[in-house]
């Protein structure tokens, strides 16, 4: 898959290495950044990344901020984004079962190095259901619709 992975100062030591287990993994990945610990806006490194993945140009992105919050606030803005803030197994398969999630927003605060590869492989590796679910998700596109 393409990704692209960003993260505010909060995520800079973490996406490094998410970066790493994506490529090890064998997938494209575009790094936004932000390069140096320097404090950085959260919704200008996800408006590096959510727009690509409303327009197609990639598969999915990866956020990382301090809570995994305000990056998934800031990429949901983009339509036909699903951001879903995930914090361990059961939320991040969950979001790609039935949610079909494109982003995965995380936490550098909560969640540590070992539970992140996992909850990225299982996000990466879990197909979504469709069916019933298809049909939910095709609403919140409905909803995007009459949000303009
Ligand atoms: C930055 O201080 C912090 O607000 C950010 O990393 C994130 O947690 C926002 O949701």
């Amino acid at each position: 898959m393409r990704i692209s992975v960003g993260s505010d100062h909060r995520g800079f030591a973490i996406r490094s290495k998410v970066v790493e287990l994506l490529k090890r993994l064998g997938h494209e990945v575009e790094d936004v950044g932000t390069f140096t610990p320097d404090a950085v806006d959260y919704p200008d490194i996800a408006s590096l990344v959510a727009p690509k993945v409303s327009r197609g140009e990639i598969d999915r992105g990866i956020l990382v901020c301090g809570t995994g919050l305000g990056m998934c606030i800031a990429a949901n803005k983009f339509s036909g984004v699903r951001a879903a803030p995930c914090h361990d197994d059961l939320t991040a398969e969950m979001s790609r079962r039935h949610n079909d999630s494109n982003v995965l927003c995380l936490s550098a605060d909560l969640l540590g190095e070992r539970l992140i590869d996992r909850m990225i492989e299982l996000w990466l590796s879990t197909p979504f259901e469709g069916g019933r679910h298809a049909r939910r998700v095709a609403k919140i596109s409905e909803l995007e619709q009459e949000g303009k």
